[in-house]
């Protein structure tokens, strides 16, 4: 089932070529973000003038956004080595220690999903992006002593989908935080022909922007719609993607105009007729429907609070009128009054 489906945080095997084929590898070419953009610019062209590393950038943001792109762009931009690794991959404080030692000068260390690196591999962590150094403890008892070894300079780019998450000694080291935001449609009808033009596909102006304005502010669904309708123009039409071929595809793969898909509308649905429009609990909310908890949180919810169709609060989510609305649903004036207090809330 899970490979059916569009709107996920996992990629296969195959995406992950196609994501590689259709990345940006200069800054010039990333689209949107802009204001990342131009802070970044200026500080790689400091970095770059001085000689020094970049400071330690930590990018935010929900799944697909163009975090791990970016990294590779600001070290090509730097004409540095980019050595990449996870959280989740570094088992051992030692393991860190060796890629640490490894760097060359000015390198740029990536770790994605940096808030699930554990205790022990963090603290070395902290040193080497202070002081570039290595604290040891050598021999036991009360002989123990501390060594320090240097390393060379580098800047460690960490991508995390929850910056919550990050502990606070980790979070300050960073000297540039960025947060990277859902793209308009107009920058996602950019991504869609950029991506078009690589992949050799036809593609009319009006279809493009179709498959921008339902992708969820999110390039890599807007580059995964692409693939999934140009098997449709292939097989049903003559190979150019116009703008029938793509309502009739997003129609077979129940993507509606906002491009919500059948989760979107289970999650809504359930907190509405389930649970009295909630507020409910994630935890409950996701045995409802089914759902892992990390997984509506991460790529369901962002978007369904970009559109405000629902609102985090303190005692869980609620639907809010907008989700009503898109979905038919009735709202009674008392619980339209209810959710007057949830209005201003977006997160907690
Ligand atoms: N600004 C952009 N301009 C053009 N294409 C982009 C941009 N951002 C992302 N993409 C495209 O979207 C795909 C997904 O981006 P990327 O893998 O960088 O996301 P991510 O934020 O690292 O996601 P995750 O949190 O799942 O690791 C890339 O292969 C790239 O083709
Ligand atoms: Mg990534």
């Amino acid at each position: 089932m899970e490979e059916e489906r569009l709107i996920t945080s996992t990629k296969g095997l195959s995406e992950a070529e196609m994501e590689n084929s259709l990345r940006p590898v200069v800054l010039t070419e990333y689209v949107g973000q802009e204001k990342i953009k131009k802070s970044l610019n200026v500080y790689i062209e400091a970095a770059k003038k001085r000689g020094e590393a970049l400071d330690h950038v930590l990018l935010y943001g929900p799944p697909g956004l163009g975090k791990t792109t970016l990294s590779h762009i600001i070290a090509s931009e730097l004409g540095v080595q980019i050595k990449v690794t996870s959280g989740p991959a570094i088992e051992h404080a030692a393991d860190l220690a060796s890629i640490l030692t490894n760097l060359g000068k000015n390198d740029v260390l990536f770790i994605d999903e940096i808030h699930r690196l554990n205790r022990a591999v963090e603290e070395i962590l902290y040193p080497a992006m202070e002081d570039f150094a290595l604290d040891f403890i050598v021999g036991k008892g009360p002989s123990a002593r501390s060594m320090r070894l240097k390393i060379q300079p580098f800047t460690l780019i960490g991508a995390t989908t929850r910056a919550g998450m990050l502990t606070s000694p980790l979070r300050d080291r960073f000297g540039i935080l960025a947060r990277l935001e859902m793209y308009s449609s107009e920058e996602l009808n950019k991504i869609v022909q950029r991506s078009a033009g690589i992949l050799g596909v036809s593609i009319d102006d009006k279809a493009s922007l179709e498959i921008a304005s339902r992708s969820r502010g999110t390039p890599r669904i807007a580059n995964r719609l692409l693939k999934r309708i140009r098997d449709f123009a292939e097989v049903k039409g003559s190979g150019v993607i116009t703008l029938d071929i793509t309502k009739d595809a997003l129609n077979i793969m129940e993507i509606d105009e906002l491009g919500l898909d059948f989760v979107d509308r289970r999650v809504l649905e359930s907190i509405i007729d389930k649970f009295n429009g909630g507020p409910v609990g994630l935890d409950t909310l996701a045995a409802s429907t089914g759902e892992e908890a990390s997984t509506i949180e991460d790529v369901y919810e962002p978007y369904l609070l970009q559109l405000g169709f629902i609102a985090r609060t303190p005692r869980g989510r609620v639907a809010m009128p907008n989700a009503y609305k898109h979905l038919g649903k009735d709202l009674s004036d008392k619980k339209a009054k209810e959710l007057k207090q949830y209005e201003s809330i977006t997160e907690v």
